[in-house]
């Protein structure tokens, strides 16, 4: 036997038990006459005592000679201790050593397995096998382990089914680009990973399954970033029978009983905001509601005055930022180059201060008096003391611009509280999206996605204007889930596909088999998928998926612990039968 108890386990109940410990040297501190080693494993840290009173010499010579992360096992008695941690719950006690054996050596480690370590990121993710022996690594991935437990228990509570989708599969169109690999046995044919199982739940649909989830790998060759990796986790649901209005009620479900057995918090507001009303609003589909700060469209307070550069913008739109008046003339000089870095793209910003008499200052005095600005307040909701930023241009690049300084703003002001929670769902989107570089129009969400109800003959008048069955799930202003209500007919989705671009042979070769499997009685059906990753560091109260995940890659879609991607040799190249044309 290799543990009587865990290392986190022992207590004063366990005073004078003989006990088996088996675990990590953290830590070892010699003072001559008495060794303590710091004892660690998954559950916690116990203190081991060797002493000159009490144990063998050959024995201190042995704790003596050990290095930190050597694998030890110590045979002893739980004593009470002299000098008490109340730092950790193992704090009251220690174990004297009777008997020690060492169960594996370690070289020393690249960094300290410690809460702060000494390690940088890369070469904690060269040895993530050592960084997930630290708590806040190790934690993560309890939490992450605990959320899942949690939507499983919820969704089999409610009859779904877990249902396994291959992953090699052909192209799923999620709008990234398909991870690919080459089949042996069909020369020159290529199978794709999943971008999401969208189609196979669908045809789970029409076979009868009705109520269907997985939690699932999906791959996306996509552009990486802090809530992004190449593969991550979806838990992907579908249910047959049901309207939008079913989905939204079981998955406000889950995310409200989630954050009941999680967070312990009882999320009593849930609201519903088309996406028009969160464009014009937060200038973002994905709305952070846990702060004000909404904007305030201008348009009828700024324009037809003197000032040319807004009386030509298609939008004046400006916030109101809290207590910012008092910013100096240098703050906002700073605020204005932060709104036009490339990043984020602005021309320019024109501010009013909202002093605390009641009067306002502005950048542009020249051209508005006392009582237009008022009109400014009144309709971004100032206050006195708050600054007023105002951004103009096109609609679409305008709202983009005051969503990043809204943002900013929340994030500098401490407005994004991580142990608030603030979800809600993002409904009615445009079917369509247009590709502003290629003028075509492609799925917003995927091609799957059914119109609104009567919307369907707009698509040849004004494919932009075409309101789908879809919604997002938001929480705390990340995107953390996704879904429609699905094309179900064979006449309908061959429709779509020819908006897309489709031709009638290419709509066959690539969904042909979803389009006959609509004609054996498709049931009616919708679903969503929720980002694992996402949620759970939400959950967590962080953005970086990264850090909730065991293996993750890096920013240029490396695993630098494994090595990959990697060249292959000759031979099997040969027998895929590819052959590279790279120029060196
Ligand atoms: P969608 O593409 O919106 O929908 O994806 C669902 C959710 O998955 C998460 N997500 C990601 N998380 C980490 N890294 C990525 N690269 C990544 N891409 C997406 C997001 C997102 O909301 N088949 C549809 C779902 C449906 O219609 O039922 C789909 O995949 O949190």
């Amino acid at each position: 036997m290799y543990r009587s108890h865990s290392c986190g386990e022992l207590r004063e109940s366990h005073i004078n038990k003989e006990i088996t410990l088996s675990g990590w040297v953290q830590k070892t501190r010699d003072k001559g006459f008495v060794v303590w080693i710091d004892i660690r494993d998954r559950y916690g840290i116990t203190q081991l005592i060797f002493d000159e009173e009490r144990t063998s010499k050959a024995l201190i010579e042995q704790a003596r000679s050990l290095g930190r992360e050597f694998v030890i096992q110590v045979k002893g008695t739980v004593i009470e201790r002299a000098s008490k941690n109340t730092n950790i719950p193992t704090g009251n006690i220690e174990v004297l050593v009777q008997e020690l054996k060492v169960l594996n050596q370690s070289v020393t480690p690249p960094f300290t397995i410690e809460d702060e370590t000494d390690g940088g990121e890369d070469i904690r993710m060269k040895y993530r096998y050592l960084d997930i022996r630290r708590n806040p690594v190790k934690s993560n991935l309890i939490f992450r382990s605990k959320v899942a437990m949690e939507v499983r228990k919820y969704l089999a509570e409610a009859e779904f089914i877990e249902v396994e989708t291959p992953y090699l599969i052909k192209s799923t169109p999620e709008g990234a680009r398909d991870f690919v690999v080459p089949s042996r046995m069909n020369e020159g044919q290529f199978y794709a990973l999943p971008q999401s199982p969208q189609t196979f739940k669908q045809l789970l649909m029409v076979g009868g399954m009705d109520k269907y989830f997985q939690i699932v790998k999906c791959f996306r060759d996509e552009d990486l970033r802090a809530d992004r990796q190449p593969e991550f986790t979806q838990i992907d649901c579908e249910m047959a029978f049901v309207e939008q209005e079913d989905i939204l009620n079981t998955f406000e479900g889950l995310t409200k009983y989630l954050l009941k057995e999680i967070k312990g918090i009882n999320i009593t507001s849930f609201p519903r905001m088309t996406f028009d009303d969160a464009m014009a609003k937060y200038g973002n589909d994905k709305p952070d509601i846990r702060f004000g700060m909404e904007f305030g469209e201008l348009n009828a307070v700024a324009q037809n005055k003197e000032f040319n550069v807004f009386n030509t913008a298609e939008l004046v739109v400006g916030i109101a930022i809290p207590g910012a008046a008092s910013y100096t003339r240098k703050e906002i000089d700073k605020l204005v180059d932060w709104v036009r870095r490339p990043q984020v793209g602005a021309k320019g910003m024109v501010y009013v201060k909202c002093n605390e008499d009641g009067t306002y200052k502005s950048s542009v005095d020249k051209f508005y008096d006392q009582e237009d600005l008022a009109n400014w307040a009144k309709a971004t909701g100032a206050k006195a003391g708050d600054l007023i930023c105002v951004l103009s241009g096109d609609t679409l690049a305008t709202r983009t611009q005051l969503s990043a300084l809204r943002m900013e703003m929340a994030e500098r002001l401490g407005l994004r509280n991580p142990d608030e929670f603030a979800p809600l769902w993002v409904i009615d989107f445009p079917l369509l999206e247009l590709d502003e570089e290629t003028g075509n129009y492609h799925a917003m969400h995927h091609p799957f996605t059914s119109p609104k109800p009567g919307q369907l003959e707009l698509l040849d008048t004004n494919p932009g204007a075409v309101k789908a069955n879809a919604y997002d799930l938001v929480l705390n202003g990340n995107e953390i889930g996704g879904g429609s209500i699905r094309i179900h007919d064979k006449e309908t989705q061959a429709t779509m596909f020819k908006h897309l671009g489709f031709s009638e042979e290419e709509a066959k070769a690539q969904f042909g088999f979803l389009m006959d499997a609509f004609q054996y009685g498709a049931p009616p059906h919708g679903g969503i998928a929720f980002g694992l990753d996402r949620l759970v560091s939400i959950l967590g109260g962080q953005e970086t998926i990264r850090d909730f995940i065991a293996f993750p890659k890096n920013n240029s879609g490396r695993d630098v612990m494994i090595d990959a991607p990697a060249a292959i040799d000759d031979e099997q190249l040969k027998e895929l039968s590819l052959k590279l044309n790279i120029k060196s």
